[in-house]
């Protein structure tokens, strides 16, 4: 019996050794961001409010073809209860006024957005060592807008919009693959127009504040962020500076 327990006890610790020996060492797990030389200051902003300095790092991480998807950004909204959840969307278009995205009117997301329009989005660009922190209000996009943007769509996506009824439970994909050969059957014939369903459609996240994060080698990164005035604050030119139109920004430990 004692042999039998100590052999037991001997092929467990073996087993143990090699799962710690296969495991991947996930503290480990660090890449070099930017060197010193390679720093992200105030000179360098090329535009004193967010949506130019957006622009501006948005087109650069166009240009490197690692970054397949740089237009795919985090999403958090917040439920009624005050639990938040985290997605992605693309963005498909932004300007002075905000970043647009579409979804499902009917989503998790649009109902918590129904309920309460404060929501968080996030970019990251890996090889640039890059990150884009957004916080503001969404507003729903006109159906105009909506409309053009769905039929820019490629038809299988546009098929699939009506198809699908995001977030809500299904039995099975053969439900969902059903549906498809159905609306198929309907729209893949010439001159004919899917029709953007109503519960489909864009917001725009109209920004408080936007952040620009560099990671620096020595993990002393960069943030440089953009915000509107508090009430009765004044910048100082110190901790605060004075931007462009109503905007101010700051520098945040990292
Ligand atoms: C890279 C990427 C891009 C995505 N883009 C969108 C999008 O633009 N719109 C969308 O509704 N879902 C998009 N999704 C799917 C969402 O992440 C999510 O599964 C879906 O919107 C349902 O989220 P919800 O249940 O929290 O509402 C994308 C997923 C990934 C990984």
């Amino acid at each position: 019996m004692g042999r039998f327990l100590a052999r037991t006890f001997v092929l467990f610790l073996s087993e143990t050794r090699s799962v710690r020996k296969m495991s991947i060492d996930i503290g480990g797990m660090r890449i070099k961001y930017k060197d010193k030389d390679e720093t992200f200051l105030e000179k360098h902003l090329v535009s004193k409010e967010p949506f130019g300095q957006f622009k501006a790092w948005f087109e650069e991480a166009c240009t490197k073809k690692e970054i397949l998807e740089p237009n795919a950004m985090c999403l958090a909204t917040v439920s009624p209860q005050g639990f938040p959840s985290a997605r992605f969307v693309l963005l498909k278009g932004y300007g002075k006024e905000g970043f647009k995205f579409f979804t499902n009117y009917g989503s998790r997301k649009a109902r918590e957005m129904d309920l309460n329009p404060n929501v968080a989005a996030t970019f990251y660009w890996e090889v640039l060592n890059r990150s884009i922190r957004i916080e503001g209000q969404v507003d729903k996009l006109s159906e105009e807008e909506s409309v053009t943007y769905f039929h820019s769509r490629p038809v299988p996506s546009q098929i699939a919009a009506c198809a699908s009824h995001q977030s809500t439970p299904i039995e099975s994909r053969d439900v969902l693959q059903e549906r498809e050969s159905v609306l198929e059957a309907q729209y893949l014939v010439p001159e004919k127009e899917v029709p953007k369903p109503s519960y489909w459609g864009g917001y725009i996240i109209r920004p408080q504040a936007v952040e620009f994060w560099q990671g620096q080698r020595d993990r002393l990164h960069d943030r440089i962020k953009f915000r509107k005035l508090n009430v009765g604050e004044q910048p100082d030119g110190k901790l605060l500076h004075e931007g462009e139109d109503g905007w101010v920004y700051e520098r945040l430990s990292p």
